[in-house]
């Protein structure tokens, strides 16, 4: 694999330079990945690049189409170049059009050190069908493409995976970041302690196949409960390495967090891991009523001197919206990227970097 950190102003200066971001955020207040952004746009900058970002926002319909008149502009990316602005204390260009020959021209003519942000690329046919031509057409545009969208690289997007058959491609800091951090979870220091909540226990067999050898116990959220008469989910929740709710906060027949005996039992074995890895929230923490055992979970993890490693969207927002970023040693951008990587399936965008 190709690193940007590797290249210094003599591979980059007066280069556009296409920056593959996810900037998929589900609001305006979830700067997370914005900020996880910066320092490979700061690089970029430092080296005298010009930067054209090219990134998705949710799953819009087709540009043109019926529905997107109706709802195309709350997928928009143009209010995040304003937010990156501010972040980078930059301006930031938003590019509305996908008048490729007019985008070629205006980055031809402006000077390094811009950075222009182009509108959702999925309003584009091709794009999530990983089409050639399409990739063609944005490599155009470039002279290096940069893939710092860890959190997308397990789609086969035409600009995650197609457009590396065009440029030379590079890894940028951040998903450099992503990879270093997560596959060291492969050869862990151990103990190691895997928590897994989320909605489907489901989601997550593959990261307790993968990881089986290496982990001591997996510490399961309340929504096992509600799954367990799956047949996948009964083969490992009879094993005594995986760890269920003693007690819960149950309403009829819906688990909906753990309860105290569990968040004490837990933090018992939390306390002798040396690495932890946590994915999803142990309870329905959406509604506060429910977010107890996430919340106290997640001091715990924070104050941990084991080697902390904390994904998913819904769990990254737990951590900031507590204050602990800076607790956890490893926050991941990824979401399902991270659950694949930790599955041990091969993402199409990090191959294709390789
Ligand atoms: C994510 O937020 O997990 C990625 O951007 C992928 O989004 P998708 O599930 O809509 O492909």
């Amino acid at each position: 694999m190709k690193y940007l950190s590797k290249l210094s102003e003599s591979h980059l200066a007066g280069k556009t330079c296409l920056l593959r971001a996810d900037f998929n955020l589900k609001s305006d207040k979830d700067v997370f990945r914005i900020l996880e952004s910066l320092p490979t746009i700061k690089f970029l900058l430092k080296n005298k690049a010009k930067i054209l970002i090219l990134s998705h926002r949710g799953r819009p319909p087709l540009l043109g189409s019926k529905k997107w008149n109706m709802e195309g502009k709350e997928f928009s990316l143009e209010p995040i170049a304003k937010i990156l602005s501010d972040k980078l204390g930059e301006k930031v260009f938003f590019m509305r059009s996908f008048d490729f020959g007019g985008i070629n021209m205006h980055l031809k003519i402006s000077d390094p050190g811009k950075v222009f942000l182009l509108e959702n690329l999925r309003f584009l046919k091709g794009e999530e069908e990983n089409d050639k031509k399409l990739a063609k057409k944005l490599a155009g545009l470039g002279d290096i493409y940069i893939n710092d969208a860890f959190a997308v690289s397990h789609r086969a997007n035409a600009s995650v995976e197609a457009i590396t058959r065009y440029l030379p491609s590079y890894a940028g800091l951040l998903m450099e970041k992503e990879i270093k951090n997560l596959s060291s979870l492969f050869h862990p220091k151990r103990p190691l302690v895997v928590i897994l909540g989320g909605a489907k226990i489901t989601d997550k067999i593959g990261i307790i196949k993968n990881l089986w050898k290496q982990t001591k116990c997996f510490l399961v959220g309340s929504s096992v409960l509600n799954n367990s008469n799956q047949k996948e989910v009964k083969k490992y929740i009879k094993n005594k390495k995986v760890i269920l709710p003693l007690d819960s906060i149950r309403v009829k027949d819906n688990y909906l967090d753990i309860g105290p005996k569990t968040i004490a039992e837990y933090k018992k074995i939390l306390k002798k891991a040396k690495t932890i890895i946590w994915n999803g929230p142990v309870g329905m923490n959406e509604n506060k009523r429910y977010a107890g055992g996430s919340n106290a979970i997640a001091k715990v993890v924070a104050g941990s001197r084991a080697f902390t490693v904390v994904g998913g969207g819904e769990t990254t927002n737990l951590i900031l919206n507590l204050g602990l970023t800076k607790k956890i040693k490893f926050l991941s951008t990824g979401g399902g990227a991270m659950l694949e990587f930790l599955a041990g399936k091969k993402l199409p965008g990090i191959r294709a970097l390789k």
